[in-house]
C-alpha cells in the first residue's frame, strides 16, 4: 500500500527537515517540493560529505528516487542550474529522476531587484527576507501577471508577455523605488536561454503523484520554511510568501487531502529564527550564545547569524492543529547537552498579565512574555546516540513533557547532523 508523508517544519524554518527527509526517503519512492523556492536551504551530512540543497528535494542523493517540485514552488531556472551543476559535480545522477511542473511562477531577475528595492524601502521595518525574489514572484503570480515555466516554451508569447511585464516593473523600480531599471532584451535571452535547459525537465507531477500512488509507492512532501512563516498563519508581516502548512503540500503539488497518510512535525529541540519579527523566547545571553555555538546556527541559504531561545509550546501545539500532526520528529536535542536548566515556554502574559495573542497577528505576538516551566538539563553527551533507553533520563523526561504538551507522540529524535543520528520511536514506515 502507498503511504505519503508530509515532513513539515513547524517553528520558523531550518528545523533540519533536509536531513530527516533525506533519512526517511531510504523507504521512499518519490520526494515531492510543494512550496517556497531557493529561500530554503536543506542541509543533509552522509559521513563526512555535506550537501545544501535550496530547490531539488532532499531525496536526490538516494538513486533511483524520483525528485518532484510542484506547481507551488517558485522556480529560479538560474540556480536551479547552479544547484544542478554542484550536484552534478558531486557525481550524483539527476537525469530522468528530477521532474517540474509546467505551472510553476518563475523567479526572474526583476523579482530580486524588486525584493531588494523594497526590504530597503522598509529600512528599519525590513522582513529580512533571503533576497531571493519570492515574495515579488508570489505577487505576480496572484496578480495574474507572472511568467510559468510552460510559457518558455512558446518564445513569441513570452516575448510579447515580457513586454508587458517589464513595462509594468520598470515603472515601479523606476517611479516609486527610484532604482535601476531592467532591460527586456536581457529578460527576454534569459528566457530563450533557460527555455531549452528546462524543457526535457518538465512533467505533469500531479499525474506522476497520482500514477506512483496507483503503483503502491511511497511518497515524502518535503515543506520548506517552517508553520511560523507561513503567509496566513505565520507571524504577518514578517512571513514568507507561501503556505507552508499541509494545506500548501495539496495545492502545491495537485495531490487531494486524503491522499497524505501521515504528517510528521519537525522541531527543534529549541527555537531559532532568521531575519525580523517577533520571537518571544528569544535569548540573549549566554544560553542562546550556548545554543548558537553548539547548534551552529548560520542560514545555510544566507549565512546570517539565526536567533535562538527556548523552545515555544504554545506556539508548537497551535502549530500541530493547523497542519493535523501524526507524529514529531524533535531534532538537534545534543544541542542541549551540558545545560543546566532547560526551559519550555507554556504561556504568555502582557503587562504583568495572562495572555493569549493571536500568534498570526505579528504585533500582537511582539507584546508577550514568556511563562517559562523549568526542568532539570543532563552533563552527559548525546551525540549520535541511536538509542532511547542511551539517552540521560532528564533528556528522556523533557521529550516526554514536549509529548505532554503538544498531545502528539515523538515518532522520530534526531541527535546529530549525520543520517544516522537519529533515535525511532515510532515507524514513519
Ligand atoms: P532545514 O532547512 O529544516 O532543512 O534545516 P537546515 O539544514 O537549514 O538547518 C539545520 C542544521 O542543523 C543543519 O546544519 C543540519 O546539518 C543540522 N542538524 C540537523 N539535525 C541535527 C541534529 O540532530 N543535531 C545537530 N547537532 N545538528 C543537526
Ligand atoms: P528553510 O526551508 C528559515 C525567512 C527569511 C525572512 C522571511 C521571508 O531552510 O527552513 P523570504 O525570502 O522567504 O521572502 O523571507 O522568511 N525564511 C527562512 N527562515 N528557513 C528558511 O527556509 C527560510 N526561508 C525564508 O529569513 O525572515
Ligand atoms: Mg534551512
Amino acid at each position: 500500500m502507498s503511504r505519503s508523508v508530509a515532513i513539515l517544519g513547524i517553528q520558523w524554518g531550518d528545523e533540519g527537515k533536509g536531513k530527516i527527509v533525506d533519512m526517511l526517503t531510504e523507504h521512499a519512492n518519490a520526494v515531492v517540493r510543494f512550496q517556497g523556492g531557493h529561500n530554503a536551504g536543506h542541509t543533509i551530512v552522509v559521513e563526512d560529505s555535506k550537501t545544501i540543497l535550496h530547490l531539488v528535494p532532499s531525496g536526490i542523493l538516494h538513486e533511483g528516487v524520483e525528485c518532484l517540485i510542484g506547481n507551488g514552488v517558485v522556480l529560479a531556472p538560474d540556480a536551479l542550474q547552479e544547484e544542478l551543476a554542484m550536484l552534478d559535480q558531486k557525481g550524483v545522477q539527476v537525469t530522468g529522476r528530477l521532474w517540474i511542473s509546467p505551472a510553476c511562477p518563475l523567479i526572474m531577475p526583476y523579482h530580486i531587484l524588486l525584493d531588494h528595492a523594497r526590504e530597503k524601502k522598509r529600512g528599519k521595518a525590513a522582513i529580512g527576507t533571503t533576497g531571493r525574489g519570492i515574495g515579488p514572484a508570489y505577487e505576480d503570480k496572484a496578480s495574474r501577471r507572472g511568467l510559468r515555466v510552460a510559457d518558455l516554451f512558446d518564445a513569441a508569447y513570452c516575448d510579447q508577455r515580457l513586454e508587458q511585464i517589464v513595462d509594468y516593473h520598470n515603472f515601479v523600480l523606476r517611479e516609486y523605488f527610484k532604482s535601476e531599471a531592467i532591460d527586456l532584451g536581457q529578460m527576454q535571452e534569459f528566457c530563450r536561454f533557460h527555455a531549452a535547459r528546462l524543457e526535457p525537465l518538465v512533467a505533469d507531477v500531479s499525474a506522476r503523484i497520482g500514477a506512483l500512488r496507483a503503483a503502491g509507492r511511497n511518497i515524502l512532501f518535503e515543506g520548506a520554511q517552517g508553520t511560523l512563516l507561513d503567509i496566513d498563519h505565520g507571524t504577518y508581516p514578517f512571513v514568507t510568501s507561501s503556505n507552508t502548512t499541509a494545506g500548501g503540500a495539496c495545492t502545491g503539488s495537485g495531490t487531494g487531502p486524503r491522499d497524505l497518510d501521515h504528517v510528521l512535525g519537525v522541531v527543534k529541540a529549541y527555537t531559532t529564527r532568521v531575519g525580523g519579527g517577533p520571537f518571544p523566547t528569544e535569548l540573549s545571553d549566554e544560553v542562546g550564545e550556548h545554543l548558537a555555538s553548539r547548534g551552529n546556527e548560520f542560514g545555510a541559504t544566507t549565512g546570517r547569524a539565526r536567533r535562538c531561545g527556548w523552545l515555544d509550546a504554545v506556539a508548537l501545539r497551535r502549530a500541530v492543529r493547523i497542519n493535523g500532526v501524526g507524529g514529531l520528529c524533535v531534532t538537534k536535542l545534543d544541542v542541549l547537552d551540558g545545560l543546566e536548566v532547560i526551559k519550555v515556554c507554556t504561556g504568555y502574559t502582557c503587562k504583568g498579565q495572562p495572555y493569549d495573542p493571536l500568534i498570526m497577528d505579528g504585533r500582537a505576538f511582539a507584546n508577550c512574555e514568556p511563562v517559562y516551566e523549568e526542568l532539570e538539563g543532563w552533563q552527559q553527551p548525546t551525540s549520535g546516540v541511536i538509542q532511547l533507553d542511551q539517552l540521560p533520563r532528564e533528556a528522556r523526561v523533557y521529550l516526554d513533557r514536549i509529548q505532554d504538551l503538544t498531545d502528539v507522540p515523538i515518532d522520530l529524535v534526531s541527535t546529530g547532523p549525520e543520517r544516522s543520528h537519529c533515535i525511532t520511536c515510532n515507524t514513519v514506515y
